[in-house]
Order: C-alpha cells, then structure tokens, then sequence
C-alpha cells in the first residue's frame, strides 16, 4: 500500500509501506478514505517526540471502510462506515471501566518504555512512537486498528465524510478542554491557540455555558475564524501584550478559565523565558518550549482552571509553579478520552449544532501530504486543517 511515511525531523515522504494484517481476534482492517494533518503530527515532523523510527507510517485522524475483521470483533461487519477514535483502548481495563480511554493499560505494546518516562504508561496511540505502541497510523490506505469493538463508531447515512472526521481526535479534544475547564455559568475562558483544537475548544466552551471567550493567537487568518466561527474577542500577540489586555479587559479579575491549545512549541515574541526554550530546545537542553502555558498560568484569576489539553512531550523548564500554588489554581489535563465523546458530539453534528467543515481549508491526495505537513506547519496558503483522500 501507500502511506506517508517518517524519515526524520522535517521528512515526511509518501511511500510503499507493508499492508497492514489481521493480528489479533479483535483487529480489524479499515480501507481510509479520509485522514488530517493534526498539530500534534507538527510534534513528530519538527523531531520533538522520542522513539520515532525511519518508515513508522504516520497519521491518527482517519476514517473509513471495513475491509476485514479479526473472528472475536462482533460489533463490525464489512462494508460499514467508521471513525476511529486516535487513541487504542481495550474497553475492560480498569481505566478504560473509568471511561478514562487515553490512560487504557493494555492497549499500549511499549508500556515499559513509556513507565520509564512518565512512571506509568498512558494508552496506544495511532502512527505516533514506539514508546506509545509502535502502531502505523492512518495517512495511509490500509490501516490495522486493534479492538475494533471498542473504539470504531458507524457513521449514519446522510452525513459526509467531512462533517465527521473530526470527531476522530480535535472535536473531542477541544471539548474535553472545554469540559475540563469545570466552568460556572457565564464565565470568561481564554483560548490560547486558534488551530484546529482552539477553534474547537471556542465552540465549546460556548456550548458549556462560557459568557465571553477570548482567543489568542498571531495568525491573522486562524484569529478571523475565531472571531467568525468562534465569535470569540480576539488578542494578536505580536501586537498586544497579553497580560495586559486580559486584565483590562477582565475588569482587573484575570480570566476564570485558561485553555493552553497551543502545546510543546509554542512561539515567544522576544520574551526572554521564550529565547530561553528555543535555544534549549534546539541543544536538546529541553523537550518542550511552554511559553503559552506560563503564560496562561500567570494570566488565570485567582481560584481559577488551567485546562491543557496542549500536548507536552517531556521536561519543561520555568513553569511558574509559585503562581500556581499561590493563586490557588486547578490544571486539568491529557490527552483526550475520544472514545466517551464520539456519539455525543456526532448527535450535536446531526442536530446541527455545529458543522466542523468550517474548519477546513485545504482538500488533497495523500501523495500531496509531504507539501501539505510543511504549509500547516508554516501556516502558509491560509492553511489551517487539511483533509486527505488515499
Ligand atoms: N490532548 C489531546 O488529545 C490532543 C489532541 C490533538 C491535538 N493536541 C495538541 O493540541 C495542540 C494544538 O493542536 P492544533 O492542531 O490546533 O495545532 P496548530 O499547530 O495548528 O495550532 C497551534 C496554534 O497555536 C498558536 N500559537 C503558537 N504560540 C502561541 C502563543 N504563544 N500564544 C498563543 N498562540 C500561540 C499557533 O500560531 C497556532 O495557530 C498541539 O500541541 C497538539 O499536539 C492534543
Ligand atoms: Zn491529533
Ligand atoms: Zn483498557
């Protein structure tokens, strides 16, 4: 089959990868007939995450046909429609009977590798490292995803392809951010980030209750959505100094509620804690440049909620840890239990209550992927989500 594949940091290339094969009882074969470009696959491309190997197949926002089941996957047959959640999860572990999918036990085949890191292992992940289960991913034709009765979700007829994709991975992460946020009625919640999990988490944290929203990016097209899409008030900046502004423009309280959507490489504007992490990041000093998080730490009023649901890799550097504990507030994490949110949030789409192609600007071939990865990550040509067709 076809696939993109990684070769490196800033080497991503459409090849010939073996075709995937039923493994367990339980695997199933899905033909893809779309796959994204997500942010997180910026973190792989840019060399950020350890344990990636040269010809791991990449890819975990995708969806498709069943080509093929294991003889224990009862819930599937051939021919149906499916989105696949990005994280593996067995569905019987004690976490998973916690709904907690990403922290699943058994799904991840490198748990060692990943308990060395961070003490204990979090879930299997699509086309994202060896210490995370070395499992290809869906930017490709083929793909073998494991407990095909737990996480696949049949697509109903009258919905497009495009309408649902997200839900594999940035419609639930943006409303689990949202959720996390644990809001009261009419708050105020700012969004750092408006990629594809910001604009998201925008349209979430309305949908929980949020009174305003305020977006921060520098992106001038990714502010324009959030302003349009997201009716969100908006910050650049690279114009305006964040602090300032959210504390004016919160009566001096600071906003109740911080969403970090921007994650392990965040961009500084000459800051000296951004310098820093660049020039730390690069001698591989440091794993993560965490400016936005600082940032969204030393922003919150007091008493108020840092959600994260920006991926960081590693060890980070100057979290002002003396803020945290002094303004009394609360960090809600991880990477998103997608499994609990994929019917929910597909029933809100089939209502209309929102409609997730607004997010998409570039539609292409697979093979166009390598040309694709580098103007998402550059931001260049408006881009902002890509959606795929093998
Ligand atoms: N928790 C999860 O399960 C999960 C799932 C998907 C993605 N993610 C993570 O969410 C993050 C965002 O993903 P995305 O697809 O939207 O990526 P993206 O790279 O398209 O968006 C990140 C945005 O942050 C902006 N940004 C950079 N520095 C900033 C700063 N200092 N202040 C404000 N904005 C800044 C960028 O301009 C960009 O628009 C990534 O870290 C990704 O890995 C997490
Ligand atoms: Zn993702
Ligand atoms: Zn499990």
């Amino acid at each position: 089959m076809k696939a993109i594949c990684w070769h490196g940091h800033g080497d991503v290339r459409y090849e010939s990868a073996p075709d995937p094969k039923i493994e367990d009882p339980r695997d199933a074969i899905i033909r893809v007939t779309r796959t994204a470009i997500c942010g997180s696959d910026l973190h792989l491309l840019d060399g950020y995450m350890p344990t990636m190997k040269s010809g791991d197949v990449l890819g975990h926002e995708f969806m498709g046909e069943v080509m093929e089941i294991g003889s224990g996957v009862t819930r599937l047959k051939k021919g149906d429609r499916v989105i696949v959640p990005f994280n593996i999860a067995c569905g019987e572990c004690v976490f998973c009977k916690k709904t907690l999918f990403s922290l699943c036990d058994r799904s991840n085949r490198n748990a060692e590798a990943a308990a060395k890191m961070m003490g204990y292992s979090p879930s299997g992940l699509f086309g994202y490292s060896h210490m995370l289960g070395g499992f290809s991913g869906g930017q490709a034709e083929y793909v073998r995803v494991p407990y095909a009765d737990v996480g696949p979700l049949k697509i109903p007829d009258g919905l497009t392809e495009d309408q649902v994709l997200f839900l594999t991975d940035i419609f639930p992460t943006g409303y689990m951010a949202a959720e996390n946020c644990q809001m009261e009625k009419g708050d105020t919640v700012a969004v750092w980030g408006c990629g594809p999990v910001g604009q998201f988490a925008i349209q979430s944290a309305w949908m929980f209750g949020a009174g305003r929203v305020i977006a921060i990016d520098h992106v001038p097209e990714r502010l324009a959505l959030a302003k349009s899409w997201g009716k969100a008030e908006t910050i650049d900046f690279t114009r305006q100094d964040v602090y300032e502004t959210l504390k004016e423009m919160t009566g001096g309280l600071g906003p109740d509620r911080c969403i970090d959507a921007v994650g392990a490489e965040a961009h500084g504007t000459g800051s000296l804690d951004a310098v820093i992490d660049k020039a730390k990041a690069a001698v591989k000093l440091a794993t993560d440049r965490p400016h936005a998080l600082r940032q969204a730490i030393y922003c919150c009023r007091k008493g108020g909620t840092v959600s994260v649901p920006g991926v960081y890799v590693g060890f980070l550097d100057k979290v002002p840890m003396g803020a945290f504990v002094n303004k009394g507030l609360t960090m809600k994490t991880g990477q998103t239990h997608t499994h609990r949110y994929t019917r929910p949030l597909l029933e809100k789409i089939q209502a209309g209550a929102i409609d997730p192609t607004r997010l998409i600007t570039h539609r292409a071939k697979l093979s166009d992927a390598p040309a694709l990865y580098k103007k998402f990550r550059d931001k260049e040509d408006g881009c902002i989500k890509v959606v795929m067709t093998p």
